[in-house]
């Protein structure tokens, strides 16, 4: 099946790799015309070609101007907006003793801060599509904890409480929110990782009752699901994709 996102109009950040890479493409190919949002634009061009239906706006998304300048070029290029992705995150492993201020400070903009941000700047525009969908990226981490990520389970906590609360405020104007639990996936936050501790890929690959990491492809599928009409009923829910991660957990 395709087209399932025809004629609508997407943002999505942290699209230059991994999950937001897949949703990016995921979303092309059903019909959305998508504005792609990283750090930088060199990132951008290598993951994806640049056309009339897919544009790169590249910024910071922890500067305080970040989401203004992501919405003038929604509406330059695209005129409308119906749906915002807030995928764009960190995650550095530190025991709560190694964490420093500003590595908790850095996480909690960019995983949290920003999402609420960029929601907010977002709310006209998606007021004014009638349908509008927000589809924030969490983590199977806001809802079990491992050690050793205090600020990044911190944000991801935060995440689905900005999303639940997105959904109660914006209701009333036909906007659902919604977010993703990815479990272990294999992206350019884990890669490195996993490549130099076969024992961490062993762990990950144990995490669900699967026995294996998610593929970027796999997770962008929830995020298509949730943007698209057929999610019409759905607000305030945290989807996991996690392979029964939260099961064992
Ligand atoms: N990979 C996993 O196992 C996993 C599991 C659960 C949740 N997640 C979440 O999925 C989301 C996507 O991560 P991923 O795993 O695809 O990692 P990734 O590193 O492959 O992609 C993240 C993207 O976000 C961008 N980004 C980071 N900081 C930014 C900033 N300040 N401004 C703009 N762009 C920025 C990066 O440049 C990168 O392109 C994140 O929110 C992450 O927390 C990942």
């Amino acid at each position: 099946m395709t087209g399932r996102l025809e004629g609508k109009i997407a943002i999505v950040t942290g699209a230059a790799s991994g999950i937001g890479r897949a949703i990016v493409e995921r979303f092309c190919v059903e019909g959305a015309k998508v504005l792609a949002v990283d750090l930088a634009e060199a990132a951008l061009r290598a993951a994806h070609v640049e056309g009339d239906g897919l544009r790169f706006v590249a910024v910071d998304l922890s500067d305080v101007d970040a989401p203004a300048k992501v919405l003038a070029a929604a509406q330059a290029h695209f005129g409308r907006l119906d749906i915002l992705i807030n995928n764009a995150g960190i995650c550095e492993y530190q025991t709560i003793e190694e964490t420093t201020d500003a590595l908790w400070d850095r996480t909690i903009a960019v995983d949290l801060t920003a999402v609420f941000r960029m929601s907010r700047a977002a709310v006209p525009m998606l007021r004014q599509s009638g349908q509008g969908r927000i589809v924030n990226t969490a983590s199977i981490m806001a809802e079990r904890p491992y050690g050793g990520l205090i600020a990044y389970i911190s944000a991801k906590h935060g995440v689905a409480g900005v999303t639940k609360s997105l959904a109660v405020e914006l209701g009333a104007y036909g906007i659902t929110a919604n977010y993703v639990m990815p479990g272990a996936t294999v992206t350019g936050i884990t890669k490195p990782l996993i490549d130099q501790d076969a024992a961490l890929r062993a762990a990950y690959d144990d995490m669900g009752v699967l026995g294996r990491m998610a593929q970027p492809e796999e997770v962008a599928s929830a995020f298509l699901f949730l943007a698209s009409d057929e999610a019409s009923f759905i607000t305030g829910h945290g989807l996991a994709v996690d392979g029964g991660a939260l099961l064992r957990m």
